[in-house]
């Protein structure tokens, strides 16, 4: 019985302890430890200059750290790149594109650089194509392909020798809104497929609703790791909830402002703003109270933080 409640230790993918990088006298990265676990869709989020990219090309193999160490799947990045490389498919936040080329001939191109054998190259070249959306663009000319699209194309080359570990660099900068939803859409598909994905950006809201897991860095420091919902929750020092009711709003006002549970209420716009200490999980008094007051509640509605103002919050404006 105790085995099958029991939940697994998750497998740790990447893992990064004391890692610092620096260019010069410039610390671009300072003691970062992480954590990313198999089967992540993992947001590294920050702003211009955070120290994004230079942990990807760390962990890509393609810069050393100054300080620390980072694995993956336990294969330290510097002394045992090789290993490393086979287990992952980084796509840079600039890659130069071969604009007179086919699609088809490049990806074929990159499959044949990881000694995929022809025949096998063929199918895992149309399968990757699929899996991005661009088979019916197996012909085109690179250079004639949307921003989008050669995005995606980005995406299928670094997806040839079938990594566990994806390594996105701002993948969806740049992008219009529509192709920015379909990037996203991919990228949920891979991670159903079992992969870990790290996608770093700065548009926090287009991560919030994708990832699992979060980090936030600021001028090369952790800010934060964990769960999407754990960022705010750790910020949340104090619990809103609105409420809307049909009957007289001061008489139910003053129900609420009477409970234990409620620091202040306030009406704005017909609706009351009701500021419950953090200790106030349970909101199902707000009702209750409301009912057994005489008052007719017709909304009730919990104040969403969302990681654009949680970060905004935590990094206190420090950008670069
Ligand atoms: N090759 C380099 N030489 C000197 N400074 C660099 C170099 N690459 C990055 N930096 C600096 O390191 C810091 C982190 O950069 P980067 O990792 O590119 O951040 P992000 O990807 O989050 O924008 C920035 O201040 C940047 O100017
Ligand atoms: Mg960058």
């Amino acid at each position: 019985m105790k085995a099958e409640t029991e939940t697994q230790a998750p497998v740790v993918a990447v893992e990064t302890r004391g890692l610092s990088r620096s260019y010069g006298s410039m610390m671009a990265l300072s003691s970062l430890d992480l954590q990313v676990n198999q089967g992540d869709l993992f947001g590294f989020i920050g702003s211009n200059g955070a120290g994004k990219t230079t942990t990807l090309r760390i962990l890509a193999t393609f810069l050393s750290p100054s300080a620390g160490q980072a694995y993956v799947r336990g294969h330290d990045v510097v002394r045992d790149a090789d290993a490393v490389r086979h287990l992952i498919g980084y796509m840079p936040d600039f890659f130069g594109v071969y604009k007179d080329m086919e699609v088809t001939e490049y990806l074929d191109f990159f499959g044949a650089c990881y000694r995929i054998p022809p025949k096998k190259r063929e199918t895992t070249v149309r399968d990757v194509l699929e899996l991005v959306g661009l088979s019916e663009k197996q012909g085109a000319l690179i250079g004639a392909l949307s921003r989008g699209m050669q995005q995606r194309l980005g995406l299928a080359r670094v997806l040839i020798h079938d990594p566990q570990l994806l390594l996105l660099d701002e993948p969806a900068s740049g992008l219009d809104p529509r192709a920015r939803i379909e990037m996203m859409a991919i990228l949920q598909e891979l991670q159903r497929m079992g992969k870990t994905i790290i996608i770093s950006s700065h548009i926090l809201s287009e991560l919030q609703s994708l990832c699992n897991r979060v980090a936030i860095i600021e001028k090369g420091k952790l800010i934060y790791c964990g769960s999407v919902n754990g960022v705010a929750d750790q910020m949340k020092d104090e619990v809103s909830v609105w409420v809307r009711v049909s009957s007289d709003i001061d008489q139910a006002g003053s129900i609420l402002s009477n409970r234990p549970e409620v620091l202040e209420t306030e009406e704005v716009e017909g609706r009351i703003r009701v500021v419950l200490s953090s200790a106030a999980r349970d909101i199902s008094f707000i009702p209750e109270a409301l009912v057994r007051g005489g008052a007719k509640l017709v909304e009730l509605r919990e104040d969403a933080l969302d990681l654009e103002e949680v970060f905004l919050r935590v990094t206190k404006g420090e950008t670069q």
